[in-house]
């Protein structure tokens, strides 16, 4: 049996100790948080992240080998585990050197401070969050410094859960990645990892590497996945002056098994708490080698993001006749992607804060993120109505803008919605998740990504769907 530890309970700290306690009831897995209503708030019913699957799994190991705590206990956990994963948040630096693009290791190196101080024998050290390369180096020479002659084996197994799915992700991952240092301790430490993983994952799905291989393929990996959205999101750009259909496009290209499926949707941007910062990150470690050409090249991805979100909002403006000031707004969807409340990073709230510039009125419409929508907005949360029945969000609007692919958007009466609303109505789907010919029967002016914009009346101009010059 070995005592597991994990410093953080966030969107990642929670639920994959929830999964490992389930698969693993000869261990004891322990959470420690400094968010005191957090870790309320995983031993109560009202569990503090939306994730379908995650109660059920939490409510089968808590209180047999799942355990919560507060930041006052942290010296006797960590005396107490043999394995410390450290899944604290890293986000980008906003001060001093390497701001808006380095990662803020401040937490991170708590922890690490932390672990010495109160550790009395040896332990495995797991980073679980998301780490420039090489901070591994930077964790051993911290721990390792240690005047108690404690043995501090540092490991790197990051995540790659995605929000909303990080159930069936952690239940059934397409990989776990454990890089370990060359040396017999390091090598035995990640056998210890693997053989816990392999309570539930096929072994041949358990990849070992090296610390510093493994650091960077989760940056890569996030830059990859955030690559082929901006670039399927230039071409709506194109295809939208073209003619040609985005998702005929994605299609056509994804069926070349050399590029594959996933990861084609057209959007109005890419959100969430990683890919911004991890690309960022990304960036910056490649200047500071003295990489410029490769910074500059990662560094493209984010432009075209804000691209995207930028254009959404010029047509939306461009098409309702370039005035939105006093005009109603519904905004259907404040999560960064549907099946979670998280809205860091949300594509909808950038938009939303785009439109307050232009005086609109926003109903701002979502059925779980609401409450974050609320305090990220922080200021301007007075200026908008947040209401969670889509059909009272969008009585007496102007338009309504698609903003997170939850189902739910789809099942709508939109018939309803449309003889509630202010006339012409227009629909901006900045998802592509409705029945755009529908709408366009029903009356609506219907606007979606990278595809020509269905109206019923003749722009006297370059038309909708196309930037104002
Ligand atoms: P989060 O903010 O939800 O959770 C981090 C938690 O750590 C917070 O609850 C915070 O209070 C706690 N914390 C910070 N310092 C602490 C300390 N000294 N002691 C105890 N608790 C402390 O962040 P997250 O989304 O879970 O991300 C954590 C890491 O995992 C990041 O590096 C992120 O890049 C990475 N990651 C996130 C996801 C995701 O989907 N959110 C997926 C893969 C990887
Ligand atoms: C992403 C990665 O998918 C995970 O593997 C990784 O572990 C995680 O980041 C992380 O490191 O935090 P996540 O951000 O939770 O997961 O969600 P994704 O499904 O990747 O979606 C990210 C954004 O891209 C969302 O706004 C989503 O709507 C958007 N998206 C996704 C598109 O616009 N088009 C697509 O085709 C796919």
């Amino acid at each position: 049996m070995s005592n597991i530890l994990c410093i953080g309970a966030g969107y990642v700290g929670g639920p994959t100790m929830a999964v490992i306690s389930k698969h693993c009831p000869q261990h004891e897995v322990r959470l420690v948080d400094i968010n005191a209503e957090r870790i309320a708030a995983w031993k109560s019913d009202q569990l503090p992240i939306y994730e379908p699957g995650l109660k059920e799994v939490v409510e089968i190991a808590r209180g047999r080998n799942l355990f919560f705590y507060t930041a006052e206990h942290i010296a006797e956990l960590i005396n107490w585990a043999d394995i410390i994963f450290v899944s604290v948040n890293t986000p980008t630096k906003t001060f001093g050197m390497g701001a808006g693009r380095a990662a803020d290791l401040q937490f991170w190196e708590k922890t690490a401070r932390q672990i010495l101080e109160h550790a009395n024998g040896p332990k495995i050290i797991i980073e679980k969050s998301t780490l420039p390369v090489r901070t591994a180096e930077a964790m051993s020479n911290i721990l390792n410094t240690n005047a108690k002659g404690v043995n501090f084996d540092v490991l790197s197994n990051p995540e790659f859960l995605a929000e909303g799915s990080a159930i069936k992700d952690l239940e059934n991952p397409d990989r776990v990645l454990i890089g370990g240092h060359n040396t017999e301790s390091g090598q035995r430490a990640v056998q210890t990892i693997v053989d816990l993983y392999a309570n539930w994952v096929p072994r041949e799905r358990i990849i070992t590497t090296n610390l510093w291989s493994s650091e960077l393929s989760k940056l890569v990996a996030n830059a990859f996945l955030a690559q082929r959205i901006s670039s399927i999101n230039a071409i709506s750009a194109l295809c939208e002056k073209t003619e040609a259909d985005v998702e005929e496009v994605a299609y056509a290209i994804g069926t070349d098994t050399r590029i594959g499926p996933h990861f084609l949707r057209a959007s109005v941007g890419f959100g969430g708490s990683c890919f911004r910062k991890d690309i960022l990150n990304l960036v910056y470690i490649s200047e500071q080698q003295g990489l410029p050409e490769v910074a500059a090249y990662w560094e493209q991805v984010l432009k075209m993001n804000e691209y995207q979100e930028a254009r959404f909002v010029a047509n939306m403006v461009h098409a309702m006749f370039n005035s939105l000031s006093g005009k109603r707004i519904a905004l259907f969807g404040a999560a960064f992607k549907a099946n979670t409340s998280d809205t860091r990073e949300s594509p909808a709230l950038a938009v939303c804060r785009e439109l307050l510039e232009e005086r609109a009125d926003i109903a701002l419409c979502d059925p779980h993120a609401l409450e974050n929508a609320r305090q990220d907005l922080g200021g301007l949360a007075d200026q908008v109505a947040f209401i969670q029945d889509p059909y009272q969000a969008a009585d007496g609007a102007h338009a309504i803008a698609v903003l997170t692919e939850w189902t739910h958007f789809t099942e709508l009466d939109y018939q309803r919605i449309y003889d509630s609303m202010a006339h012409p109505a227009f629909i901006f789907d900045g998802r592509n998740i409705l029945d755009h010919q529908a709408l366009f029967e029903i009356g609506f002016n219907v606007y979606p990504i990278g595809k020509a914009p269905m109206q019923h009346f003749n722009h006297n101009d370059q038309g909708a769907g196309v930037l104002p010059k």
